[in-house]
């Protein structure tokens, strides 16, 4: 697969962007809507890789959905509509948000049916999903590693069950809420806080869901088998690919950028706190509601001077995907940073924590990550002079685009693999770094 080469620093740029639509909102767009009675019309869909396989597999379980332009149609039939095939397989391909919500949706399946994914999503947990779809009463075939392949058989016994989601996982518990839709009765989650698209979304199609907020837990109560009808939606800007261009404007030389319509829902901007607390100067304007969801135009511009930070935990679950783009303020931070309890970075597409601690090792940044934690020694001065490659990293998006930011803000020369690995959740990001400038080139 081709490489990606940078040699230059991007700088002086004042623009205007959009990213592309949301890739969580978007998963459950498509899933939700499958399961919604008529048309339902959606805007502004992500065309990511991820998206792709969520639309290639509802196909395969025999739900129509056409692609125009810029909007999507999904003919919903019902819901457990799905046309159950036999020795149906469906590949995920990278995204663990389908294959892990798709599971929920698939608990009356009269037949086996297959799910696989790449290398990558191979490697993931999936027990975390078996535990609680099997007390509704589903089975399972897996292998020793309880990761895809797995088989999944759904059952007509289904009964609702109490769920104690402890991880922060919003998967886990989406992949719950969406198996209540199809029990009779009421299902209760208790979840630690974690992204409430599904919960937002629910409430947006006024389908009978009561959440209790507390401090640290939401209760969520979901009352199922009740049939509703399909909907308009627009997909905001995805605010974790703004991450990525949120961090390269502040650390190039004159810059100044402001992102439209992205996703700025308080579950999903811990990376805002994050960064704001390192000293980092974030504007929201026109912030407003959108089917239950709040979306801004983000201004951001170039700066000098960073803070370390010793973050706190709570913001862990809110900020889950962002870290790595973190970590490269907190190396041109002053003094040493320390992020803790992030062993479930290692869970994601690669081993993360990892992954980034060895590119921060690869820049000249001096790190410690053991056990789920890792300390930044930040480098104000830090500028690079030399030649950086990027190579076996399960073509992870978040860690090639990473590379890239910090590529084009510190300099070097930088050789980076899997140059397609960016499709899977932002498609648009090379072709908007060429807007701001970029001087990239393929090999
Ligand atoms: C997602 C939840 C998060 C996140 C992933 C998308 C979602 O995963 O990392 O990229 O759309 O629900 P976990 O729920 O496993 O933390």
């Amino acid at each position: 697969m081709a490489k990606l080469v940078i040699k230059s620093k991007l700088k002086n740029f004042n623009k205007e962007i959009t990213v592309d639509g949301d890739k969580s909102i978007s998963i459950r767009t498509l899933l939700i809507g499958s399961q919604s009675y008529g048309m339902c019309k959606i805007y502004n869909l992500s065309k990511s890789e991820d998206i792709m396989s969520t639309i290639a597999g509802l196909r395969k379980l025999g739900v129509k959905i056409k692609l125009k332009n810029n909007e999507c149609y999904i003919f919903g039939k019902g819901l457990n509509s799905f046309n159950y095939k036999k020795n149906l397989v469906i590949n995920a391909g990278n995204s663990g948000t389908f294959a892990r919500l798709l599971l929920g949706l698939l608990i009356r399946s009269p037949n086996f049916i297959q799910i696989e994914g790449d290398k990558s999503l191979s490697r993931r947990d999936f027990f975390r999903i078996i535990l609680p779809l099997s007390e509704f009463g589903a089975s399972f075939k897996i292998n020793k590693k309880k990761s895809l392949p797995l088989k999944i058989l759904g059952s007509d016994l289904i009964k609702p069950i109490k769920y104690f989601e402890e991880r922060g996982s919003a998967q886990c518990k989406s992949s719950v809420m969406l198996a209540a839709l199809n029990s009779p009765g009421t299902t209760t989650i208790i979840a630690k806080k974690s992204r409430n698209h599904t919960e937002t979304f629910f409430k947006y199609l006024e389908l009978p869901i009561k959440i209790i907020k507390n401090k640290n837990l939401d209760i969520i109560k979901v009352d199922g088998e009740t049939q509703f009808k399909s909907f308009k939606y627009y997909i905001p800007g995805d605010f974790s690919s703004s991450a990525f261009f949120i961090v390269m404007t502040l650390l190039s030389k004159n810059a100044k950028l402001k992102i439209k319509n992205v996703n700025i829902n308080p579950s999903r901007i811990g990376f805002i706190k994050i960064i704001s607390k390192m000293g980092a100067k974030i504007k929201i304007l026109n912030k407003r509601n959108l089917q239950g969801e709040t979306i801004g135009d983000i201004f951001v511009k170039s700066q000098n001077n960073f803070k370390s930070i010793n973050c706190p935990t709570n913001l862990n679950s809110n900020a889950i995907d962002e870290f790595l783009i973190i970590f490269l303020l907190a190396s041109k931070a002053s003094g040493v940073s320390h992020f803790t309890k992030l062993s479930e970075m290692n869970k994601k597409e690669s081993p993360r924590l990892k992954l980034g601690s060895e590119l921060l090792n690869k820049m000249g940044i001096r790190t410690i990550q053991k056990n789920g934690s890792i300390k930044i020694f930040g480098n104000p001065n830090l500028s690079i002079e030399k030649k950086i490659n990027i190579k076996n990293f399960y073509k992870d998006h978040r860690i090639f685009m990473t590379s890239v930011v910090a590529a084009l803000c510190f300099g070097g020369k930088w050789i980076i693999n899997d140059v397609d690995s960016y499709k899977s959740s932002f498609p648009s990001f090379l072709k908007l770094l060429k807007k701001l400038g970029s001087k990239h080139y393929l090999i």
